[in-house]
């Protein structure tokens, strides 16, 4: 028997380790250990020193100490928000993804976020927003990682590297922060001039969107989908908001910065604890999955062109509403892991560059970034799907496996061999014929038109959109330092449009260029350039 003055221990003493545990009766180290004091370290009398017995403090300083994780390398600054998916069943023609079935509803995280700017800089700046949805679909986890602008500005992966480089802050003195207003951008994107495009849109009123809630969001690649008969189609995703498009004025954005530079995510996190649930409807548009992967003379593999929606409406297939706010930043759209390849049966890639190097980084920058191979097993990542996966060990591994055979086939834990029918419900990839080619270093020739679109874009602006560009040209390329990079991309935009050049060489106080005889011809595709009216978006 135990003596009366031992009292024994137990685990209705220690706070439980859920989200709320330091509203428990008593505070306790991390190993359950009820502490008395939390404010002063044990020390040789009240002046010190301070004893290095004390575990008490050094567990509390030594988990400090390691808080952090590192931000995004792209994306950095962001806000999320969990809601709910419904299909509308109109897509079943296309995609046998269960998802998409009419009236099924599966719930959501949308993380929105800019690129360049660090974890703390401000929400309003002129920048790309990213929209990344985690659908978790009772077939698996379906990511869609896209942004508000429908064009990216490189065409292969392999420069994003560079892009990121040049768009980030001067290795030198770490500025800018989060704007397009430096050399090492404006080098960059009239060096590469297939980034025209995206930077028609990034001077436009949509890189300063008013909200979260009024921007469009763009799966930008195109997808490949397959119906329950197996025949495919190509698409191209599209969130359309029901609040409307809107934006801020370049003045105001500069004004909203500086009195709350979380407005974007207050923004958000206001509407959805008021019950102003935001909603966006999902749309596709759909071509026909020929064997050259172009529609209309635009090539589909070419993520710096869209497809108008003159030539190929949108038609919407679901609805999505965010009704639901993180209760931990942290653990939420801080964790949370997104990944262009988490696809369900029904929804395939294509063969974009772009797409494919997108398909590499995001798995291997979430093994620095979340500490190891295991973070699917966080709970913003968790699938709602059943997993039985061979994954085993490593860093921060939270389940405890259970049997004795992580192999396939085994004679020990029942893992038999695939059977025939194994392939019901599961995702096979598209049996594609792969170009019978040389391996190469190269783009298509279809790659080359930078210009067409661009011009397009500016032309269909109405007068005060096309003065804001106008503005935001001026503005922007007015704080580079060097001349050269000025003079470089007036030279692109001379054959962008010659009012829109000449305008902003006027702004900037240096003369119209001949255009250069170094840049590509322009080679406008037979559909464009029939195309006159209005910007096809909403
Ligand atoms: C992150 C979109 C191109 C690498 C993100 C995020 C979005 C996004 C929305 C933020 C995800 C989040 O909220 O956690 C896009 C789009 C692209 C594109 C729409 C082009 C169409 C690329 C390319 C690469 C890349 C070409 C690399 C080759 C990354 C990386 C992250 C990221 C490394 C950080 C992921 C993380 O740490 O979890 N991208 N991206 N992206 N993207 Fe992209």
């Amino acid at each position: 028997d135990a003596p009366e003055t031992v009292t024994p221990t137990g685990a209705e003493t220690g706070a439980p380790k859920t989200a709320n545990s330091q509203q428990g009766a008593f505070l306790t180290t991390a190993q359950g250990l009820r502490l008395y004091d939390t404010d002063h370290s044990l020390k040789a009398g009240p002046r010190g020193p301070t004893l290095l017995q004390d575990h008490h403090l050094r567990e509390k300083i030594m988990h400090f100490d390691h808080e952090r994780i590192p931000e995004r390398v792209v994306h950095a600054r962001g806000a999320g928000a969990h809601g709910v998916f419904v299909g509308y069943g109109s897509a079943a023609s296309v995609c046998k993804a269960g998802f998409l079935r009419e009236g099924v509803s599966t719930p959501v995280f949308v993380r929105f976020s800019t690129v360049v700017g660090s974890r703390g800089s401000a929400d309003t700046v002129r920048d790309t927003r990213g929209f990344a949805t985690k659908f978790y679909t009772d077939e698996g986890t379906f990511d869609l990682v896209g942004n508000n602008i429908p064009v990216f500005f490189i065409q292969d992966g392999i420069k994003f590297p560079d892009i990121i480089h040049a768009a980030k802050p001067h290795p030198d003195r770490e500025i800018p922060q989060a704007q397009s207003a430096h050399d090492t951008f404006w080098d960059f994107v009239s060096l590469h001039t297939e980034a025209t495009h995206h930077v028609m849109w990034h001077m436009s009123d949509r890189a300063v969107p008013r909200s979260y809630r009024t921007m469009e969001g763009f799966g930008v690649h195109t997808f490949r989908l397959v119906n329950d008969a197996g025949e495919t189609s190509l698409v191209k995703f599209h969130w359309k908001p029901k609040q409307g498009v809107h934006s801020l004025l370049w003045e105001e954005a500069q004004l909203i910065n500086g009195i709350d530079p979380d407005f974007h995510r207050r923004d958000l996190y206001d509407a959805i604890e008021s019950g102003a649930f935001p909603q966006w409807e999902l749309g596709i548009q759909v071509f026909p999955d020929t064997p050259d992967q172009t529609f209309e003379g635009i090539d589909l593999l070419d993520s710096t062109k869209i497809v108008p929606e003159e030539l190929a409406p949108v038609q919407p297939i679901g609805l999505l509403t965010l009704n639901r706010n993180p209760t931990n930043f942290f653990a939420e759209s801080e964790q949370v892991a997104f990944h262009v390849g988490h696809l369900v049966p029904g929804i395939d890639v294509t063969d974009d560059p772009l797409l494919h190097a997108r398909l590499f980084s995001y798995l291997d920058t979430q093994l620095t970034r979340l500490g190891g191979p295991n973070f699917h097993q966080i709970p913003i990542n968790r699938p709602h799907a059943p997993v039985n996966d061979m994954l085993r060990d490593g860093f921060h591994q939270d389940a405890v496996h259970g049997g004795v055979a992580p192999y396939r086939p085994n004679s020990l834990d029942g893992g038999c061999p695939f059977h025939a029918g194994a392939a019901d419900g599961a995702f096979v990839e598209v049996p594609q014929r792969v170009a019978e080619s040389v391996k190469v270093r190269e783009s298509p020739a279809s790659f080359d038109d930078h210009f067409t679109q661009p011009r397009l874009f500016f032309q269909s602006l109405s007068p005060v959109e096309q003065e804001h560009v106008i503005r935001a040209f001026t503005f922007e390329l007015g704080k580079c330092y060097e001349q050269a990079i000025k003079e470089r991309e007036l030279r692109v935009l001379a054959q962008v449009d010659a009012r829109l050049c000449a305008e902003v060489a006027a702004g900037l106080g240096l003369p119209v260029p001949e255009v250069a005889a170094e840049l590509p011809a322009v080679t406008p595709s037979p559909a464009l350039s029939q195309l006159t009216g209005t910007w096809p978006v909403a």
